[in-house]
C-alpha cells in the first residue's frame, strides 16, 4: 500500500464558501481525513490582484504541505482564476480546480441566454475569458459581478432583507434579459441558493459546480492509487483565521446537521 493514501486532503478558499464544496467532497469520498483552510481575515479575494491572491494561496498551501496533503482542491473560483497555474508549478500532487459551470450551462440552456453570477476577479480574467470563447459559441452570457454578497456570507447571513435586496439588484437585470439557466460561479453563493430561488421563476435552472469537482477529485485519487482504504469515516478539521467571535458557530451551521469526524481546529495564522 503507498503510504501516501492515508495523508489527508486540503480544501481552501478566501473563506467559508468552500464549505459547499467540502460537503461534495465528503459524500463522495467519505472515507477521506479532510482539512478546510478558511482565510477569512483576507476575504474576500474578489477584488484583490493577482498577486495579493496568489501571495494568500501560497501562505495556505504552506500551512497545508505542513500537514503533509496528498492533494488539495482550491474551492474557490477566483483563487484558481488567479493563481492555478502557479500552485500547479510549484507543487507535484494533483491540485484540483473551480471554474464558473459554464460548459454544463451552455448544454443545459434551450433559449441560449445564460447568467453568470460571479466575483469581478473571476469576470475579469484570462481564464474566464477562455472559458467562455471555448464553451460560449452559440450562448448569450449575461455576466454580473455581486459585490457585497461574499461579506454577508462570511458572517452567516444568509437570508436577511439586506441580502435579498443586494441580489434583486443582481439577478433582475439578468431576468429582464430572459435568462432561462443561471452559473453560481462562486463557491459562497450556493449557501444563498434558496435566496436566490425565491427570486427568480421556477423554470430557470439553477448550476453550480461543488458535484462535479468532487466527482472529478474522486478521479484523480483512483486514477493515482491514492484514495484511502480505511472503511472507517474520515475526519474533517476546519481551520479559520477569522477574528470574529461567532466564526465556529458559522462554520458549524454552514456544515450542517452530521458532526461525526468534525474538528473545530480555529486560527492557523
Ligand atoms: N468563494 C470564492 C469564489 O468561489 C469567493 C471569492 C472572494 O473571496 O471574493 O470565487
Amino acid at each position: 500500500m503507498d503510504p501516501s493514501q492515508n495523508k489527508p486532503i486540503g480544501v481552501i478558499d478566501s473563506g467559508v464558501g468552500g464549505i459547499s464544496v467540502l460537503k461534495c467532497i465528503r459524500a463522495h469520498l467519505p472515507h477521506e481525513n479532510l482539512i478546510y483552510v478558511a482565510d477569512s481575515k483576507f476575504a474576500p479575494y474578489g477584488e484583490k490582484s493577482n498577486e495579493e491572491i496568489t501571495h494568500r494561496v501560497l501562505t495556505v498551501f504552506d500551512f497545508l504541505n505542513k500537514q503533509e496533503v496528498k492533494s488539495v482542491v482550491v474551492a474557490c473560483n477566483t483563487a484558481t482564476a488567479a493563481s492555478i497555474q502557479i500552485v500547479r508549478n510549484k507543487f507535484n500532487y494533483p491540485i484540483i480546480g473551480m471554474e464558473p459551470a459554464v460548459k454544463p450551462a451552455s448544454l443545459i440552456s434551450k433559449n441560449k441566454v445564460v447568467g453568470v453570477l460571479a466575483t469581478s476577479g473571476t469576470l475579469l480574467s484570462a481564464k474566464f475569458s477562455a472559458l467562455l470563447e471555448h464553451h460560449g459559441n452559440d450562448i448569450h452570457f449575461i455576466t454580473q459581478p455581486c459585490f457585497g454578497l461574499v461579506e454577508l456570507v462570511e458572517t452567516g447571513d444568509l437570508e436577511s432583507p439586506a441580502l435579498t435586496i443586494l441580489l434583486k439588484k443582481y439577478i433582475d437585470p439578468l431576468l429582464k434579459e430572459d435568462i432561462d439557466t443561471l452559473v453560481l460561479g462562486c463557491t459562497h453563493y450556493s449557501f444563498i441558493k434558496s435566496a436566490i430561488q425565491n427570486l427568480i421563476p421556477d423554470h430557470i435552472k439553477i448550476v453550480e459546480t461543488g458535484d462535479a469537482v468532487a466527482n472529478y477529485l474522486k478521479h484523480v485519487l483512483i486514477e493515482k492509487h491514492l484514495i484511502n482504504q480505511n472503511t472507517a469515516l474520515g475526519t474533517i478539521d476546519f481551520w479559520t483565521n477569522s477574528l470574529d467571535q461567532n466564526a465556529d458557530n458559522v462554520i458549524a451551521r454552514l456544515w450542517g446537521g452530521d458532526l461525526r469526524g468534525f474538528h473545530y481546529k480555529g486560527l492557523w495564522i
